[in-house]
């Protein structure tokens, strides 16, 4: 496994670079005190200081928060408790082998349903604990009120309406070493590959509890995310870092959308938006302090999941007496945001005209420089937007032509299904040129050379345009079937 030379030579230029990167003056939980935190720890000298930070993460703070086996047993023992409700799977394991569990919960766990899907990571750090301790009272909530409901239907809501997953930890090793990084003390949430530097483009050189998380991402169809850390009370939002790698603010193509998600966790929160340093108490993350390799733009960027990073505690390892506030303070805010994926954003199925069947196509807005893809399974995409504004979304598959339609979205969630047809181009039968081949350029040298082909061709195409002209009817009752009944049912 040798790098590369370019891989050698791209984190020689980030080490001149960083040399030459004015490091910002303020020390925060999302980014401790090495702002661009790129070879965090790796060298041995910059974890010691991190070590020497928290010299007070005493025995006598822990007691009360459960340790890893603990918690352990609080997961299994939720499942058992809740075990209509809810599923138990690991993702993975940490470098000193445990597991890295997640509770699921959902009136189909385990069961690709077209339905929203939310994750919550606690742990990150390992000297962050509250978000651990937070998760399970969230998971605990769900389970307790769900039927009951008390908050009039936000359990039944989340339950009955989306997948949420709970991964209360992310770095169980870092928390019993009582340290911010893993076992082998490298800062996972500057262990992601990055946007701008390609410092950790090499997927198998991350540390375990990174690779599960990406695998994660890329099996599941989150539609949104958060990461919960301690040291600030602020909701975070992408970019996390800058191009430039100065401090500024560098908001991504969903600039807008992220700071409505951010503020919905900020005011419903006890006292998050009153923040005296963050505006409404969210933060763009490049404008507070750029950091590289962060969980939050990789999700963004390559689950098309919607990630924040809410620091929930201004202590980062509080008295374990205080837990049972930060959970009140913090539990409007987590139903509230878990909530927006159902009552807020479009949501639909791309199906091809000619089969019925769904198709894994994508959405994309006008104006907005990102897609969001339809399941591979069932063609359900969710896409958050900003609501009270008017869209032109644009569903789009290849072999398909493109449907747009606008759309004005209100203040609840809108339903909107698209029905693509084929593209009229056939590709051509036999495909000669390997992999990498151009459908439109390809094509029409293939049906010169081959004039025995280019009457085939047309024969086929006349065949099957009396079929569907046939099959026409039949179609739209399979349609209607197909499609989950919701508030406004709209098919383009
Ligand atoms: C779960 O169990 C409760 C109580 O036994 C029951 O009322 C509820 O309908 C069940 N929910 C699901 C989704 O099966
Ligand atoms: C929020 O309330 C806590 C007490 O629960 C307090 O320590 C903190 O300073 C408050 N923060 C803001 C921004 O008002």
């Amino acid at each position: 496994m040798a790098i590369s030379r370019l891989g050698f030579l791209s984190l020689l230029l980030l080490v001149l670079l960083r040399a030459f990167a004015s490091l910002p003056t303020q020390a925060a939980a999302r980014g401790g005190s090495d702002s661009s935190g790129i070879d965090n720890g790796k060298h041995g000298a910059f974890s010691r200081i991190l070590l020497e930070d928290n010299p007070e993460i005493t025995e006598e703070m822990t007691r009360g928060y459960m340790s890893n086996s603990e918690l352990e047993n609080a997961i299994q023992g939720f499942g058992n408790k809740c075990s209509n409700v809810s599923r138990i799977y690991s993702i993975g394991r940490s470098v000193n082998g445990s597991p890295l569990w997640v509770i699921e919960v959902s009136d189909k766990p385990g069961q690709k349903e077209a339905e929203p899907a939310f994750k919550f990571i606690g742990n990150v750090h390992g000297d962050e604990p509250v978000g651990r301790e937070v998760l399970m009272q969230l998971a605990y909530w769900l389970c307790d009120n769900y039927l009951k409901d008390p908050l009039v239907c936000k359990a039944t809501l989340i339950v009955e309406n989306m997948h949420l997953h709970i991964l209360p930890t992310m770095n169980p090793d870092g928390f019993a070493l009582r340290r911010r990084g893993n076992a082998n003390n490298i800062d996972l949430n500057r262990d992601f590959p990055d946007q701008f530097f390609p410092i950790n483009d090499e997927i198998s050189f991350r540390q375990p509890e990174t690779r599960a998380i990406i695998n994660w991402i890329k099996q599941e169809h989150f539609t949104a995310s958060a990461s919960l850390h301690g040291g600030a009370l602020v909701a975070n939002y992408p970019w996390d870092g800058s191009r430039d790698k100065r401090k500024q603010y560098y908001g991504c193509p969903d600039d807008k959308t992220f700071r409505y998600m951010a503020s919905v966790y900020s005011q419903s929160h006890y006292n998050m938006s009153l923040s005296k340093e963050f505006k409404g108490g969210i933060t763009n993350g490049a404008l507070w302090y750029p950091i590289y390799g962060g969980m939050q733009d990789w999700n963004y960027i390559h689950g098309g999941c919607f990630e924040l990073t809410l620091e929930i505690s201004d202590l980062k390892w509080p008295k374990a007496s205080e837990l049972l506030v930060i959970w009140e303070q913090n539990k409007m805010s987590m139903l509230n945001l878990v909530a927006s994926l159902v009552k807020t954003g479009v949501h639909g199925r791309i199906f091809a005209s000619d089969s019925g069947r769904p198709i894994p196509g994508s959405l994309m807005v006008k104006g907005i420089d990102s897609k969001i893809s339809a399941s591979r399974t069932l063609g359900d995409y969710h896409r958050m937007l900003t609501p009270g504004e008017t869209y032109e979304v644009v569903a789009s598959m290849e072999g398909f032509r493109p449907r747009s339609t606008r759309i004005v979205l209100e203040q609840e969630a809108m339903n909107l299904d698209f029905i693509l047809d084929p593209d009229g181009q056939k590709k051509p039968l036999h495909n000669d040129c390997g992999c990498h081949c151009d459908d439109d350029v390809g094509g029409k040298p293939f049906l010169i050379r081959e004039s025995h082909l280019w009457l085939y061709l047309l024969v086929l195409f006349v065949l099957l345009a009396l079929y569907l002209l046939s099959k026409r009817r039949r179609t739209a009752s399979k349609l209607a079937a197909h499609r989950i009944p919701l508030k406004r049912p709209v098919a383009v």
